[in-house]
């Protein structure tokens, strides 16, 4: 089959949602949908359990065994589609936003009874940086949620998106009916059923067809009605406007009995994008470019003892990959081919002969990788796009054990080149700070610098506030900074100069006296020079 073939049959996305809106039930019930798994409960056991929240061992264990599950790829109507999995636990939000980097598409899951919750506006925020298409599915339809064009209000408000029903919900809890499908004239019946995959669907003759009434009685007019207004108040839906990520097509359902699931499968495999050009450091890469070239968005380390493995998990952009070929790692200036790489199926891992643009790949790693490289077939570009956030907890880095100091610098250093967290020095001095999205995350630096580099370490809390990447041209418009906020200004990893808020207040102080200065809150991976469109607060 041709490349371009290839790059027609694939969709690549990701589901998010704030834990417990049914994330999971989802992405279990496509699967079951698809053939890929036949029993329930297989992607679910995959689950950071609740009651490991605390216990960072627990959680990389889970985690160790959700690896397998990083992709879940499987086939439906001809499409190859590979969803890409995000941990749901918000100390490792960070790797869901750079997974977020490796999808062309996104489906969002809210649950109707909590509406918009705090996670899902800081994951909207990064699609809405790249106009990522965005299909909405408010879930859990069987329960008293909250009525259904307030949620639609609320998403508008929150994330910052318009949005089109396409298929409005005939009551809700006890009495949910089932939904009616906008775009196809059709009604799915509610049967509460965790067996069923197929919905129940009867096609009407628009809404004025007779059988309305006669199916749902005095319901009917109301459902009419309510389906007027919508009609009336949304836009009709156009696919352009959700390719280009400013309006999400909204669905209705329940993922644990399975209801809408089809349809939204369905919905999605027609008009969710394939890989499209991506920008690199010498302009937009074409996914039908005849080169390979693809980045690395998320490394994954074992922190069993007896597998200590690695994996770099690589998106693939343009150009075909291929096993024990050589490659050129761009910011190593180094070519290196792979023998073993994998490909992820539920649970299972298989060795790799090829991959195409949309495909993700692991390729084991010894401490070559690091977020946002570039592989190519000798070509000298970087991708773009990959951002890194500031932090939100700072503590400093004490060396426990002075004999043991190029191997802590040793650890720290490969430890931030998987992204586990960001090291900043202070520019007058040799302090060392390092910056994570959750507390967690100390834990498991601790950890592992004694155990996999041998270098004792401790963190000390400090106040911080966030770290913001410095930005000017004329020294001059910087002198107040420099001057007065000096021993807050550090270099990231990467030589970039960032200031180390101790607060709010204080940002917004040194944002009123420096005006000519730009803050920013997140930057590229692996870029010094370029930054982000937007920023995120
Ligand atoms: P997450 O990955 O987004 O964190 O959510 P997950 O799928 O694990 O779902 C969270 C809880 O919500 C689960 O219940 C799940 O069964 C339930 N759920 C998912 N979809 C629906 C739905 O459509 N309707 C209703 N009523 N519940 C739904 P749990 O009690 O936490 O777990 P479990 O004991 O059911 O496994």
């Amino acid at each position: 089959m041709s490349i371009a073939k290839e790059i027609e049959k694939r969709k690549t996305f990701a589901i998010i949602s704030h834990p417990d809106a049914g994330k999971t039930t989802l992405t279990e019930k496509l699967l079951l949908f698809s053939g890929a798994i036949h029993i329930a409960g297989a992607v679910k056991s995959n689950k950071i359990k609740k009651s490991a929240a605390s216990d960072f061992m627990e959680i990389e264990k889970q985690r160790g065994i959700s690896v397998a599950t990083s992709v879940l790829s499987f086939d439906y109507r001809g499409y190859k589609i590979n969803l890409l999995d995000t941990p749901g636990h918000k100390d490792f939000a960070e790797d869901t936003y750079r997974t977020l980097t490796a999808v062309d598409s996104v489906i969002l899951v809210i649950d109707a009874v909590k509406g918009v919750e705090e996670q899902t506006e800081k994951l909207m925020r990064v699609c809405r940086m790249r106009n990522t298409p965005v299909i909405v599915f408010i879930n859990k339809m069987d329960r008293e949620g909250r009525p259904p064009v307030e949620l639609l209000d609320e998403v508008e408000e929150k994330l910052d998106i318009r949005v089109r029903p396409l298929s409005w919900p005939l009551g809700m809890g006890s009495s949910f009916k089932g939904v009616y499908n906008l775009y196809r004239n059709s009604f799915a019946f509610f049967r509460p059923s965790k067996q069923t995959i197929e919905d129940d669907v009867r096609v009407f003759d628009g809404l004025d067809d007779p059988a309305l009434a006669e199916t749902f009685g005095s319901d009917a007019a109301a459902l009419r009605e309510e389906i007027d207004l919508i009609n009336g108040v949304y836009d009709p839906f156009s696919v352009e406007t959700y390719l280009g990520g400013t309006v999400a097509p909204v669905f209705f359902g329940s993922a644990l009995n399975n209801f809408g699931v089809q349809e939204l499968l369905n919905t999605f495999v027609e008009i969710a994008p394939g890989p499209r050009a991506r920008p690199t450091t010498k302009g937009d890469v074409e996914p039908q470019h005849e080169r390979f070239s693809g980045f690395v968005f998320k490394i994954h380390a074992n922190l069993d003892p007896k597998h200590r493995d690695r994996i770099a998990f690589l998106r693939v952009c343009s150009g075909r990959f291929e096993r024990n070929t050589f490659y050129h790692h761009v910011r190593l200036d180094r070519d290196i081919k792979f023998a073993n790489p994998a490909s992820f199926m539920a649970a299972t891992k298989s060795l790799l002969e090829e991959a195409y643009p949309g495909d993700v790949i692991g390729l084991y790693d010894s401490g070559t990788f690091a977020i946002g490289d570039t592989l190519t077939e000798g070509e000298a570009f970087m991708y773009k796009g990959i951002p890194r956030f500031s932090p939100e907890v700072f503590r400093e880095l004490r060396n426990l054990d002075p004999f043991k100091t190029k191997q802590l610098e040793k650890g720290i250093a490969q430890l931030t080149d998987e992204g586990l967290a960001q090291l900043f020095t202070q520019r007058t001095s040799n302090r060392k700070v390092i910056g994570v999205v959750g507390e967690l995350q100390f834990d498991v630096l601790k950890y592992r610098l004694l155990n996999e580099f041998g270098a004792n370490s401790d963190f000390v809390p400090i106040s911080a506030h966030k770290a913001v990447w410095v930005r000017f041209t004329d020294p001059k418009d910087a002198e107040e900074l420099f001057s007065i906020r000096g021993n807050f200004l550090y270099y990231d990893k990467n030589g970039n100069l960032v200031y180390l808020a101790e607060s709010e207040y204080a940002l917004r102080m040194v944002q009123q006296k420096n005006p000519n200065v730009r803050f920013l809150l997140s930057v590229e991976h692996n870029d010094q020079t370029v930054e982000m469109e937007g920023t995120v607060s």
